[in-house]
């Protein structure tokens, strides 16, 4: 088939996690192929464009990075409307970053206000699963499929944005999720 006959599928994604748990850096490794050490705080949101193919379909994902610092929480419902997944990210060494997945988790439903906020698609990543050859874990990947499994089977990936550790294998899957409601 001609590549310009396939159909063409925008997918609008939104990624949310607290302020420094890797949610550029994810992006960064994914789309660019790159890792800054530094930390640099996102600022209200922008957003990245990759193109896939999936079966027989051209997919064009469109990221949305958000700012996790609380003083840039100004996106509001206009923004997350429309969405087709959200991604969330929380820093596996840090416990605190995971016990706020259920206020973004909440957070996003009420803003995104989609029709049917049980099946919205969710994707959670643990991020930073390199950091001290895993000893310094805060949270464990049991605790983690809990929770997802408490919110309907959210797909659930342990990542590392530094090493490009499962990067590609979660966006792939945030794609796929995104595409349920194709
Ligand atoms: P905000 O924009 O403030 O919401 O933060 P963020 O979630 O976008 O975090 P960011 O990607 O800027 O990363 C924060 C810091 O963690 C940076 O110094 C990154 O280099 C570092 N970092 C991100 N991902 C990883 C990872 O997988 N492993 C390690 N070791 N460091 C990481
Ligand atoms: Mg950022």
């Amino acid at each position: 088939m001609d590549i310009s006959m396939k159909r063409r599928t925008l997918l609008k994604v939104i990624v949310l996690g607290d302020s420094g748990v890797g949610k550029t850096s994810l992006m960064n490794q994914y789309v660019y192929k790159k890792f800054h050490r530094q930390y640099k705080a996102t600022i209200g949101a922008d957003f990245v464009t990759k193109e896939l193919q999936i079966d027989d379909k051209l997919v064009t994902l469109q990221v949305w990075d958000t700012a996790g610092q609380e003083r840039f929480h100004c996106l509001g419902a206009a923004f997350y409307r429309g969405a087709d997944c959200c991604v969330l990210v929380y820093d596996v060494n840090v416990s605190k970053s995971f016990e706020t997945l259920q206020n973004w988790h909440e957070e996003f439903l009420k803003q995104a206000d989609p029709t049917d906020p049980e099946a919205f698609p969710f994707v959670l990543l643990g991020n930073k699963i390199d950091v001290d050859g895993g000893n310094s874990r805060a949270v464990s990947e049991k605790k983690a499929r809990e929770w997802c499994a408490s919110k309907g089977n959210i797909p659930y990936f342990e990542t590392s944005a530094k090493e490009d550790y499962n990067v590609d294998e979660a966006f792939l899957c945030i794609a796929k999720t995104g595409m349920i409601n194709e």
